[in-house]
């Protein structure tokens, strides 16, 4: 695509990241597609952003929602020029104390949703010759970390998902890549420090001031430096395969 336009369909849009690439894509100037479970949460991202919104409440772990997502955006604006596999959630656990109930829940959310979304947004994507393929993965996509192996495994897969998507898709128009965070400023990392006071009886303030110094510069990432990046995605044709790493320095690759 040389200009940022046409039709993004961003999910996990209601809060934190997916929120920000939401609001980050509106302006650059596509219609945006915003999905996630909590339909009052939709609506104030659809209320921040500047253009076209369309708040489809769905669970997309749920395969025949992925169907329903797709023919609503078709329906009503055409085809998904752009996706954001975005939605995602983390379990914290020893490897001993995972159960399985979490590990599927994982893989379900963070891999497999992701998978059923770009097989069903592709086809279209090379009949029209250009699309872009984004899913925000984390640096735990890179390395591993200690009691996070579930969600370190669905990350490590949803990165090799992107990696042979691009080899496969390479010459078609589309690219597909993945945006790899560290410790973003979201409710969902408000969640990782209340475990963190809840496991070790520190403070909310020290148990913040960690999750700061796991990137290198210092503090937490914002959302709006993530949904850059995804932008920069969608804008760029010649970067495809990558998981590019916005984590203030913590993974050098
Ligand atoms: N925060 C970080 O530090 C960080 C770092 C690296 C990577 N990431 C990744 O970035 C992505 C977004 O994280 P975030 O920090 O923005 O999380 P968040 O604040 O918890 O937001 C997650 C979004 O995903 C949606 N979602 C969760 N489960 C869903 C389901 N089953 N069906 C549909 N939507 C669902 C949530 O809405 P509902 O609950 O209403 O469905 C919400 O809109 C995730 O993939 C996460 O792994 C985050």
């Amino acid at each position: 695509m040389s200009k940022l336009s046409g039709v993004a369909l961003v999910t996990g849009a209601g809060r934190g990241i997916g929120r920000a690439v939401a609001v980050r894509l509106s302006k650059d100037g596509l219609r945006v597609a915003l999905t996630a479970r909590s339909a009052g949460e939709l609506a104030e991202t659809a209320a921040a952003c500047p253009g076209e919104t369309m708040a489809l409440p769905a669970d997309i772990t749920d395969t025949a929602a992925v169907e329903r997502l797709f023919s609503a955006v078709e329906a009503g604006w055409g085809q998904v020029d752009v996706l954001v596999a975005n939605a995602g959630a983390g379990v914290s656990s020893s490897i001993a104390t995972t159960t399985d109930e979490d590990w599927q829940r994982m893989l379900d959310l963070n891999l497999t949703a992701p998978f059923r979304c770009v097989r069903r947004a592709v086809p279209g994507m090379v009949e029209r010759g250009h699309g872009r393929i984004v899913v925000v993965a984390s640096v735990a996509a890179k390395r591993g970390e200690p009691y996070i192996s579930a969600y370190t495994a669905s990350k490590h897969g949803v990165l090799g998902l992107v990696r042979s998507a691009a080899a496969e898709l390479a010459g078609t128009g589309v690219t597909a890549n993945a945006v790899c965070p560290g410790y973003v400023e979201t409710p969902m990392t408000d969640a990782t420090v209340a475990g963190i006071v809840d496991r070790t009886g520190r403070d909310a303030g020290e148990a913040r001031a960690i999750l700061e110094r796991k990137q290198p510069i210092g503090r937490l990432i914002a959302p709006a430096e993530v949904a850059e990046t995804v932008s920069f995605c969608v804008a760029n044709g010649a970067v495809t395969g990558q998981g590019i790493n916005v984590d203030g320095g913590a993974v050098q690759s």
